[in-house]
């Protein structure tokens, strides 16, 4: 969580800033500031509670001129959301401006060193401790500041990703990760720092991903220098971004949650794409490591959120398909549970952004017990992809909303191309079988389309519920993810609390919530557990509540008993989650648009979770 830019060069960089800021919002927008150093070599830092677009109109009569600054937006871990909290912060004399992507988790103990040498302190982050360090070091020892930056570093406990300037060297830049990103982009005259690509591709696509303790050198009129902590120099891997600028526009939406859900023909499209051929699935990341994939015994996929919901889908198929035992784990959960792992294990991490703190420390967990860990994320170059042995893009670009919807069908599309490439490999599952799988996942985009066409019907329909304080989405098998999914679609945009639930699982206690109040959206495809499902309804009608079900087309038994029903074109079973979440997206979105919610950015939440 938090974004951070910067920019060296010789153009003022305050509308790149604030451009970048704008960019980075998904990632945090509980305030936001810039600090840049102006001709006079004096620090302007400014910094406004709430989204950029505050920020900004609080710059209007401000000095924003310069040619070197940094800018940050917030998700706050660490004091609550206001002006002081901010970032940039600066050092008690004001030398130094420093923004931060992470958590210092031994600050309190530097401040209250620092505080005994008499350092005094602003806000209640921590944040301001790092920036306060590195002035004390770089003052009580005479040093520089990239040195003073490196021995901070042996100093602090945590993760973070920081850009620090400094008056007194007004040239140059310092920037340094440990478990969050950081990318610098390298044009010809002028060097881009961020969180992640996105406010640097429309000035250069050459861009070096930092490593963890490194540090970058960046001086005006100089190649980009980049050592370690011990003062090696590392190698730089300049890279080539394949991210275009309209690919971060919202293309005529009013949201980037709609135009996300309307692109998923094309985003499966390109999740597939040179992956299904001949009745085959072919997936390099399984032909490379075909002997780890033989002789998997276990196969335990890690995940947060939507991930960890894909996850679910994907231990049925990978059970189904490769019969190879999985168990689905919550990141946060596995990493502090002593988790039990063996060479022979095999770790898949699923992760849209690649960067979700937690997901990462289970990915180092794996490793260090010798399972070969494969990845299943979005973001190409992400920390997660690079963690990972081997792996899958989903290919479904840049996923800006802060629900997760394209990204959760891609997901689920590579888990099922997985699962299939995993079972051809071990002969578990027959070609005819697989073949008509193939078939089904090369019309999901057509399919999708059709899906899609439901919009205005939804539209109409979400009218109806707006009033509703709670909602339970119910589903089985395959679909019992998808209800899981459903409902977090719902209450992370629209605030409404949901819950999903196996459906045959509604008797042991949620049927006690069922009244007239209570909407029930019901996942009910024509699969083999159709006729439980059936009776599912039937406790729901029975006790008075209201049933919003999504079938197949042509469903009458269930059309006669269900107060609504969304009608879905039928794919095989192991593919109806992709379908079914189309509506399910749609109905979170026109509910939450009614309900005046800001469904690209819901309260309280990032789209990149970088902190535990
Ligand atoms: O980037 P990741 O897939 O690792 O993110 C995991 C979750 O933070 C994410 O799926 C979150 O639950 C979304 N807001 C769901 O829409």
């Amino acid at each position: 969580m938090c974004g951070i830019v910067g920019y060296v060069g010789s153009n003022n960089c305050y509308p790149m800033l604030i451009k970048g800021l704008h960019r980075l919002e998904y990632r945090g927008y509980d305030s936001a500031g810039v600090a840049i150093i102006d001709k006079n070599n004096r620090i302007n830092a400014y910094k406004s509670k709430g989204k950029v677009e505050t920020l900004e109109h609080n710059c209007e009569d401000k000095n924003v001129e310069g040619t070197i600054g940094i800018a940050h937006t917030r998700w706050a871990t660490h004091g609550e959301p206001s002006d002081v909290n901010a970032h940039p912060h600066l050092s008690e004399d004001g030398t130094i401006a420093l923004v931060h992507n992470g958590t210092i988790e031994n600050y309190s103990l530097l401040k209250e060193a620092l505080i005994e040498q008499g350092c005094s302190f602003k806000s209640s982050t921590d944040t301001e401790v790092l920036v306060q360090l590195i002035q004390y070091i770089r003052d009580t020892n005479g040093c520089t500041l990239l040195a003073a930056v490196q021995e901070a570093m042996n100093q602090v406990v945590g993760a973070y990703a920081i850009a620090v300037i400094d008056n007194q060297i007004s040239d140059t830049m310092i920037v340094a990760r440990k478990s969050s990103p950081l990318v610098i982009g390298i044009a010809d005259d002028a060097t881009y720092i961020a969180s992640d690509a996105s406010p640097i591709v429309e000035y250069t696509n050459r861009v070096v991903y930092l490593n963890d303790d490194e540090i970058g050198i960046i001086t005006r009129g100089e190649p980009l220098k980049v050592i370690n902590v011990d003062n090696t120099p590392s190698p730089i891997d300049i890279q080539t971004l394949k991210l275009s600028v309209s690919q971060l526009e919202k293309g005529g939406y009013d949201h980037f949650m709609l135009k996300e859900i309307f692109e998923q023909p094309m985003t499966i499209g390109d999740s597939i794409r040179g992956r299904v051929v001949d009745g085959q699935v072919t997936l390099s990341g399984v032909q490379e490591n075909k002997e780890a994939f033989r002789k998997a015994r276990r196969i335990i996929i890690i995940g947060c959120g939507t991930s960890w919901h894909a996850g679910l889908i994907g231990r049925h198929l990978i059970q189904d398909m490769a019969r190879i035992p999985v168990q689905v784990e919550y990141a946060s959960e596995f990493r502090y549970s002593n988790p039990i792992i063996n060479s022979d294990d095999i770790v898949i991490a699923v992760s849209q952004s690649g960067e979700t703190a937690d997901t990462l420390a289970a990915i180092q967990i794996a490793r260090e017990k010798g399972a070969f860990v494969y990845g299943v994320c979005n973001v190409i170059g992400s920390s997660i992809a690079r963690e990972t042995h081997s792996g899958t893009y989903i290919h479904v670009g840049p996923e800006i909303g802060v629900a997760s919807t394209k990204a959760f069908t891609g997901q689920v599309t590579v888990l099922t191309m997985l699962a299939l490439a995993i079972g051809q490999l071990k002969q578990t599952v027959d070609n005819e079988t697989i073949g008509a799988i193939c078939e089904g996942i090369k019309q999901l985009p057509a399919f999708i389309g059709e899906t899609l066409k439901l919009n205005d019907k939804i539209e109409k329909l979400s009218r109806i519920f707006t009033y509703a304080h709670n909602f339970l989405y119910l589903g089985r098998g395959y679909n019992y993810p998808s209800a899981l999914e459903g409902a977090l679609k719902l209450k992370e945009i629209s605030y409404i609390h949901a819950e999903g639930y196996p459906a045959a699982e509604m008797k042991h206690g949620p049927i006690a919530l069922i009244d007239r109040e209570l909407p029930t959206v019901v996942i009910a495809p024509k699969d083999n557990l159709h006729e439980k499902i059936i009776s599912n309804i039937q406790q729901v009608k029975a006790r008075g509540g209201s049933v919003i079900a999504v079938v197949n087309k042509g469903d009458e038994t269930i059309a006669a008993l269900a107060d609504h029903t969304i009608e879905v074109p039928s794919v095989p079973e192991c593919l109806s989650p992709v379908i079914v979440s189309i509506p399910l997206q749609l109905l979170a979105y026109h509910i939450a648009i009614k309900k005046g919610c800001d469904v690209d950015m819901p309260r309280n939440l990032a789209k990149s979770v970088t902190v535990e």
